[in-house]
């Protein structure tokens, strides 16, 4: 942004008690461009988000403007039915198509990779009583290999028909299993794999290396081979001991930290043995991590 336009969006701005920014650049939207669409065919209305033409989440997103992750629709996962049928109607994204099986009791999620399980929606058909919603359980596959209830589970109604339940897992999951009388009343499932909050957020490094500037690490692009240009990288030289840094717009809860290291031919070891901290909003340590001496691969 140049100074010319920079004075034009304050002076657009500054009577407004809530600015509505456009975004140019496809594919963002919202206050400083700091959303992704996910909506189909990047089809985002530029300033609200919301999907264009009646379009839905792209496959693997949902909620409001799509932000978050859906585990049930990404491409490691397997969804089944018991007795076994089609079950496009759970994952097609359209809470109006529903089962049709009476006889239909358990619904099964695979994942060839282990993930980590905070909160799962599901949206039944119209009329369906409470006590069926609510008569709803969740048996999960550890990593281990063995079977645990959902933890220190709690169900809130979001909607007339549709239904948040949390669970407090300790361990990653590989499978889940969704039993009870409400099973036959489903028409969607969607399972929370978060929404990434680092996106777009002010960031610093004691140094650069280059045009690898910290923000590069936040720019929503998970290329890592270093010479593709999106990655972050501090100066080779320094004598400081380098630190990346991220300050959040407004505080949140983070339970997950996901970090792509650069896995072209040179120098991944160069992210290992490091130090990880989070603060609150007094600037108090949360969390505190020391990385072993292990090269990280995501
Ligand atoms: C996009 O959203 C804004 C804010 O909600 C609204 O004023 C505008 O009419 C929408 N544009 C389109 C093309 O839907
Ligand atoms: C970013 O880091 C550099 C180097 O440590 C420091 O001089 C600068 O003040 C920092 N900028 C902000 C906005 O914190």
């Amino acid at each position: 942004m140049n100074i010319i336009s920079t004075l034009i969006f304050f002076s657009l701005c500054w009577p407004l008690a809530k600015c509505q920014t456009h975004c140019s650049e496809w594919g963002w939207f919202g206050q400083g461009c700091k959303y992704r669409c996910h909506c189909e065919n990047n089809n985002c209305n530029d300033t609200s988000g919301q999907c264009l033409n009646n379009a839905k989440c792209a496959r693997g997103w949902f909620g409001l403007t799509c932000q978050y992750q859906d585990l049930a629709t990404i491409l490691s996962a397997t969804v089944t039915t018991n007795p076994r049928q089609t079950e496009d109607w759970l994952t097609d994204r359209n809470d109006d198509n529903c089962n049709r099986y009476s006889k239909l009791n358990s619904i099964g999620v695979a994942w060839n990779s282990p993930q980590r399980f905070s909160w799962l929606k599901i949206v039944f058909k119209h009329a369906t009583n409470y006590a069926s919603m609510n008569d709803i359980s969740l048996t999960f596959t550890t990593s281990g290999g063995y079977d645990i209830q959902c933890q220190n589970k709690q169900s809130s109604f979001v909607d007339t028909n549709a239904m948040v339940t949390r669970c407090h897992q300790r361990e990653e999951v590989t499978g889940l299993k969704i039993t009870g009388a409400g099973v036959s009343s489903m028409c969607s499932l969607y399972i929370s794999g978060g929404r990434n909050v680092a996106l777009r957020q002010q960031t610093n490094q004691t140094s650069t290396y280059g045009k690898a500037t910290s923000f590069k690490a936040v720019d929503g692009n998970t290329n890592n081979d270093f010479h593709g240009g999106s990655c972050s990288h501090t100066a080779v030289n320094s004598n400081i001991i380098p630190r990346w840094t991220l300050n959040f717009d407004y505080p949140v809860i983070v339970n997950r930290i996901l970090i792509y290291n650069r896995w072209d031919s040179c120098c991944r070891d160069r992210l290992k043995n490091f130090n990880l901290k989070t603060f609150d909003e007094r600037y108090q340590s949360v969390d505190d991590i020391n990385n072993d001496n292990s090269e990280l691969e995501v």
